[in-house]
Parts: C-alpha cells; sequence; structure tokens
C-alpha cells in the first residue's frame, strides 16, 4: 500500500541497525549545517548539487504515484469547519468539556499547573473562560505569556476575532517593540520577556488578576525568571492566580516548584501517528523533504533555510503542473511578517493540499490544523554559551527526544497521521537527549541580572531557580555587568546601571547608546542600535539577481566597518522619504526598514527617561566607533596569522564573508556576534583602534594586552565627511 521510492528511501516502523552508526551521524550533520551557513561560494555550490540530485528525483514516476495516492486523505475538514460557526469550533475544542471543572479548580487553588495537548485550546480558550467568569471586573488583567513574539500576536488576533473585537481593544498584545493595547484591554498576550519588564514598573503586578505563563515546558530564560518572580509574589497577592501551562511534557517538575501545586488535566484526542525512521543512511535533510512531496504536511527545518526550501518545493510543483493536485507551500517562522504568517491558518481550497515549512515554532506554540504528515529531520539550532570565554553561539544540534516526539504529534490531529523521522532508529534512541537543557543554563545571564539588580534582588545565588544557572555563568555576568559600570565593587547597581536598564536591550546595546552621550553621537547610535536590532534581513538577495543585489550592496559601502554601512543605509532611506520604490531598487528588505523605524522611534522616545540628549556627530565617524566600542569591548579581536584572536581570551574568529571588512582585514575589530557555522564567524564588525579599548574600558584592559606584536603602525583613518556618510 504504502509507495515510497525505495530505491532512494528506506524506511522502518521498528527499531534496528545498532553498530557503526554514530560516525555517519557525525558526519551528515555536518555537512548540513556547512549547507546552510557556509561561505558564499560554498553554498552556492552546495545548491547547485541539491538542485541537481532533485532533478533526477523528478524523473521517477514512483514519486508522483506516491503524492496521488494520498489525495483521499481527509486533510480538507477544514472546509466544513469554517461552515461552522467561530462558536461551534470553540465548543468543539478538547478542552471545553472540562471548562466547568477547570474553572471551580482555579477558584479553589491560586496556583494551578494545566497540561494539555498541543491544540487543545489552552492558550486561545482559557482567557476567555477568565473573562466570562468575571475575572476581569474593575479592570482588572488576564496575562498570558508566550515565549515567542509570533505565537503572541497570532493567539491575541485570533482571540480578538473569536470574540469579535478589534485586536487591541478588549484583546491585545505587547511583544519587544510593539505594543498593541489600549486603556480597554483586558486580555493580554505578551511575550515573557515583557512580563518580565513590567516588573520594573509595577513590582507587584497590581493590576493582573490573573497571570497564566503558557508553554512553559519551553523553560525560556525569560519563563524560567518569571516562576521565580511570580512563585514570591503570589505568596503576598492572594488575590492573584497563578496558571502554568504546559504541552504534555515536566508538568510534575512544575508542580513541584510551585510547592505542590496540583496539575489539571486535559485529556487530548489523538489519532495514532506511526512512526518512520531511516533504515541507515542518514541523507541530507532538504533532498528528503522533496522526496516525500507530501499532502498536507508540517516539516521542520533551520530558518535560515526555509526559503530555499519552499523555492525547491514550488519549483517542483510548476514542473509537475497538472500531474498532481495543487499544493500550497507555506513558510511560518519567527519573523516572517503578520500577514504573511496568517496564510498558515487559512482553510486549505477543496482539493488543493498545504505543506508547511516551520522552524521550532510549530513545535508547540503554534497549532496548524489540518496536519496528516510530519518530516522531521531532528535538528534544532540552539544557543550555546562558554561561560569562561563568555562567548554565545547558535549551533546547529540534534533535537531533543521530548522535542521530537512533540514534532510527530503535529500529525493525528484530525486522522490518524505518519511521521518520518531523518534519522535512525538508533540515533533517536541513543543520540538524542531525553529533554532540551533549560536556557537558563546556557545562555549569557547579563541582561537579566541588571532587570533582578534594578528590582532590587541582591542576593543572586539565592534566588529561587528552578534550575539554577552554571555559578560561572553567574560570576561572569556579574563581571561583565561591572566592567560595564552598570554594577560597583559591591555588586550594587550604579546611577548608570539603573539608566541602562530603562533600556529593553541588551547591556552591552544599552550602554554604547548611553556612551552615545559622552561622545555626542546619539542620533547615529539610535540608528546603529536599531538596525543592528534586524541586522540579518536588511539586504535582499532574489536568486535569480543575485550579481545586481551584490552590487547595490557594494553601493552602500562606506569605511569603518559595517555598522557605519548599516547607518548609510538608513540614512538614505531617510532621504528617500522611506520609500519603498527605493528599498525595492537597491534590494533592500522594505519591512526590515520598516521595522527598524519602529524601533529607533520607540528607543528615541526613551532618551528623555534615561536623560540623554538626542544630537549628531555631524559625520565624524570615530565618535561612533568609539560610542560602539564603549559598549561592546569585550568583543575585541585582533588580527593574527590566518585570521583572528578575541584579545582576552585567545579564541580564533574569522570575519563574515558578508561583513564590509571581509577583505580589508583591518588590525583591531569590534564585533556585534559571533555566529558558528563552519566556524567562528564575527558578524557586524567595526574597525577601531586599539588605544579607544583603555580610554572606555580601563579597569578591564591593560595596556601591555594591547600592545601590537609587530611594530607597524595601524594606518590611521579619517573620519568621514558628511557627503560620504550620506
Ligand atoms: O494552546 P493550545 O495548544 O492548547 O491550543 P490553542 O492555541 O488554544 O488552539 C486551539 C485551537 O484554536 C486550535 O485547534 C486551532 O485550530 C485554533 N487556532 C486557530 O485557528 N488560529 C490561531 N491563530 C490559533 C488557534
Ligand atoms: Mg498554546
Amino acid at each position: 500500500r504504502r509507495k515510497v521510492p525505495q530505491r532512494d528511501l528506506e524506511l522502518e516502523e521498528t527499531p534496528m541497525e545498532l553498530g557503526g552508526e554514530q560516525g555517519r551521524w557525525e558526519e551528515e550533520r555536518l555537512k548540513t549545517a556547512s549547507l546552510s551557513f557556509g561561505a558564499k561560494k560554498e553554498r552556492e555550490q552546495g545548491m547547485r548539487q541539491e538542485q541537481e540530485k532533485y532533478q533526477l528525483i523528478l524523473e521517477e514516476d514512483e514519486m508522483i504515484d506516491f503524492v496521488s495516492t494520498d489525495q483521499d486523505t481527509p486533510a480538507l475538514s477544514q472546509a466544513e469547519l469554517k461552515k461552522q460557526s467561530m462558536q461551534e469550533v470553540r465548543r468543539s475544542l478538547p478542552i471545553f468539556p472540562y471548562r466547568e471543572d477547570l474553572l471551580a479548580a482555579i477558584h479553589e487553588h491560586q496556583i494551578l499547573v494545566i497540561e494539555g495537548e498541543t491544540g487543545s485550546g489552552k492558550t486561545t480558550q482559557i482567557p476567555q473562560y477568565l473573562l466570562e467568569d468575571g475575572y476581569t471586573k474593575g479592570g482588572m488583567k488576564i496575562g498570558c505569556t508566550q515565549p515567542r513574539r509570533v505565537a503572541a500576536m497570532s493567539v491575541a488576533a485570533r482571540v480578538a476575532e473569536e470574540m469579535s473585537v478589534k485586536l487591541g481593544n478588549e484583546v491585545g498584545y505587547s511583544i519587544r517593540f510593539e505594543d498593541c493595547t489600549s486603556e480597554r484591554t483586558v486580555l493580554k498576550y505578551m511575550t515573557d520577556g515583557m512580563l518580565l519588564r513590567e516588573f520594573l514598573t509595577e513590582p507587584d503586578l497590581a493590576s493582573y488578576s490573573v497571570i497564566i505563563i503558557d508553554e512553559a515546558h519551553e523553560r525560556t530564560l525569560h519563563t524560567d525568571i518569571l516562576f521565580g518572580l511570580i512563585k514570591d509574589i503570589a505568596r503576598f497577592r492572594s488575590d492573584l492566580k497563578v496558571l502554568v501551562a504546559s504541552a504534555t511534557l515536566d508538568t510534575e517538575r512544575f508542580s513541584c516548584f510551585f510547592d505542590d501545586a496540583p496539575v489539571f488535566r486535559i485529556p487530548g484526542r489523538r489519532f495514532p501517528v506511526d512512526i518512520y525512521y531511516t533504515k541507515n543512511k542518514i541523507y541530507c535533510y532538504k533532498e528528503q523533504v522533496l522526496i516525500m512531496h507530501p499532502s498536507s504536511c508540517c516539516t521542520f527545518v533551520l530558518q535560515e533555510e526555509i526559503e530555499a526550501c519552499c523555492e525547491l518545493l514550488q519549483e517542483r510543483c510548476r514542473r509537475l503542473g497538472s500531474k498532481i493536485a495543487e499544493l500550497l507551500v507555506l513558510p511560518i517562522y519567527a519573523n516572517l511578517p503578520s500577514d504573511m504568517q496568517a496564510k498558515i491558518f487559512n482553510p486549505t481550497p477543496p482539493g488543493a493540499r498545504k505543506v508547511v515549512v516551520a522552524t521550532n515554532i510549530a513545535e508547540t506554540s503554534l497549532t496548524i490544523d489540518g496536519i496528516i504528515y510530519v518530516i522531521d529531520p531532528g535538528f534544532c539550532k540552539q544557543k550555546s554559551y562558554n561561560a569562561r570565554t563568555g562567548m554565545e553561539s547558535l549551533i546547529v544540534t540534534p533535537c531533543s527526544r521530548a522535542s521530537a516526539n512533540q514534532r510527530a504529534g503535529r500529525a493525528g490531529r484530525v486522522a490518524a497521521g505518519k511521521c518520518f523521522r531523518l534519522y535512525t532508529a538508533w540515533a533517536f534512541k541513543h543520540e538524542m537527549e531525553e529533554t532540551t537543557v533549560p536556557e537558563i543554563q546556557r545562555t549569557n545571564l547579563g541582561n537579566v541580572v541588571l532587570l533582578l539588580k534594578s528590582l532590587g534582588i541582591n542576593d543572586l545565588i539565592h534566588f529561587d531557580f528552578m534550575d539554577p544557572p552554571p555559578h560561572e555563568t553567574l560570576v561572569l555576568a556579574l563581571e561583565q555587568l561591572y566592567a560595564l559600570g552598570a554594577l560597583n565593587h559591591l555588586g550594587e547597581l550604579t546611577k548608570l546601571g539603573r539608566r541602562m536598564a530603562e533600556l529593553p536591550v541588551d547591556p552591552m546595546l544599552s550602554k554604547m547608546i548611553l556612551a552615545s552621550e559622552q561622545y555626542k553621537c546619539s542620533e547615529e547610535v539610535l540608528t546603529i542600535a536599531a538596525m543592528l536590532s534586524v541586522n540579518n534581513s536588511i539586504f535582499y538577495r532574489p536568486k535569480d539577481k543575485v550579481v545586481h543585489a551584490d552590487n547595490a550592496r557594494m553601493n552602500f559601502v562606506v569605511p569603518g566597518g559595517d555598522h557605519l554601512v548599516l547607518l548609510n543605509v538608513y540614512t538614505q532611506w531617510v532621504e528617500s522619504g522611506y520609500s519603498t520604490q527605493w528599498c525595492y531598487e537597491n534590494f533592500i528588505q522594505f519591512r526590515s526598514m520598516r521595522r527598524a523605524r519602529d524601533v529607533r522611534d520607540q528607543l528615541e522616545g526613551l532618551m528623555d527617561r534615561i536623560e540623554v540628549e538626542v544630537v549628531s556627530s555631524q559625520g565624524d565617524s570615530i565618535p561612533i566607533r568609539k560610542a560602539v566600542t564603549a559598549g561592546y569591548f569585550y568583543h575585541t579581536a585582533r588580527l593574527s596569522k590566518g585570521g583572528y584572536k578575541t584579545v582576552k581570551h585567545q579564541q580564533t574568529v574569522y570575519v563574515h564573508p558578508n561583513s564590509s571588512l571581509f577583505e580589508e582585514q583591518p588590525r583591531w575589530l569590534i564585533y556585534h556576534e559571533l555566529v558558528f557555522t563552519t566556524k567562528e564567524f564575527m558578524r557586524q564588525v567595526i574597525e577601531i583602534e586599539s588605544g579607544w579599548l583603555l580610554e572606555v574600558a580601563p579597569h578591564y584592559y591593560k595596556s601591555k594586552e594591547l600592545e601590537d606584536s609587530s611594530s607597524k603602525k595601524m594606518p590611521r583613518k579619517q573620519g568621514k565627511t558628511k557627503e560620504e556618510l550620506g
């Protein structure tokens, strides 16, 4: 029955094939990583190879058979669903029969853990039940946190629709740099980071009657900190209800942390999901995704690969033309503009199918109906942190078994489903971790330490962490904040630290903005800060116009480094009157620019609060680069044989091929961030003079360690003229 092209893909349902797999697994993983992020040339070559393979696959008739046999799957029940009224849909959710019991349990207990399968209605329904039950009387709010921006926005939109109100009125959302709420808002969805910041203005969250910490199983850094803070305020705010909502994972641990709070379980409606593993070969997974060519399917890939994956699928559909039923290819990832996101929730037209190409986001935060097949390559991109060197990097790693099972669960919500795992059963059993390590144990803590300090929490060692961060990480965060001048030698918040905490950005960026006051270039530094916050999606590089796009990009290059290039792009865009056409002609993403403008406006709005006057350096780049150095002196690298070495830890790093300084290789650099792909790349670099380090961080750098090994003097850069800066 199952028509899978056996030649290319051997599938098995039971674990077998032990020995000898490990090496191959790792080898293939590495290959994939280099394909996705390697230097441009490597990547293009990889794409070509991919396309060649893909053309071969197209020749196989079996494939078309495989596709067409699937057309009678009941994936289209949404068309019917659409006919029902929204209220009927609400009543059909697994949570609905438990409405009264749930409300009774909430009434009875101050803290309740709620466990339910993804899609059972926790996020969209519970706040509405509470509202209907009177929890918003007297203008009190119900807050619901989400680890992801997209989820906060789309869920709020959905709930507003269900309640027939305008988004931003009774139902709103708040994410960093975007507040879609009003005086009238009583159901407020927000990222966990935003609720954390609300503690600064309202330490007891007095305006809330209920706080729902949703997606608790994700264990993001901010969610973990919220656990400690909310447990604490619940002690003296007996009227506050706290709900900890989670997918079916780890709920006992939550209960245990919250002094044995009861767990309310919502039984899920689940259809069986058959799981298939590859037999003994790991393929490049993008290719596999194509081989499957599924009907209404969800496939998990990494964010930067989504576009390429969608293009390949679309191209393939074009070639098959009318041989197959219409296939909608829909991407979903965190930065996808919301109008595009909305598309995945639209019902599929009759006779058509959809393939959703998703990042982790579809694992639990978003429910997409009608998925029958799941393809799981078994990767995720994870932050990792080296507490010795203070370096943070994003690494592609195998996901955990818990993640894999969540992914599989996305099939089988509307009918029996299948999950194709593009790895062996052996790898699943022996090479994947049981659960994902909580973010708090693998990230830089500078940001939250600063926040906790400004909340008056001085003793961080004894903070009520569900899983404490490694001691060294905490110490390093304190040291970094001390070096930045945010803490004094007793570990107390300084005046500068207090001002830094006012800005909703990382401490280094915050310091850079505050330093712009002294260097009289806040106008430019605000722009740079805003552009850095969207930096990876400014330049647009369509496949068929690569040369034009690269030329356009070259035209923005100014001496000094990438920060100044970003400034130049923004300045020219302002001069064009914020023109869409200008963006189009210059291969700049309009949406990213619009977002940068929003971020900039918001930051500028905060300048009053921290008493920084907005002034321009009038075209002189030295003050700007000094302000960047004042924030990022931790990120200094010095030219050495074959690459760069970080000054403090002598780690070898390289300028990213996309950088404007890739060819120039100046002696001293400051980098904005490190990304590990094929090697450690510095992304967004700016040229500095070593002497500036002594000026901005005299207690951190000693002149001895900044001596150049060669006697050659660094060529002096001239400050740019106004014309050069645009
Ligand atoms: O939070 P949980 O995973 O338990 O479920 P939910 O997000 O409240 O979703 C409940 C239902 O609402 C899902 O079955 C979706 O069909 C629907 N929904 C939707 O259609 N559009 C959204 N943006 C969000 C949810
Ligand atoms: Mg949810």
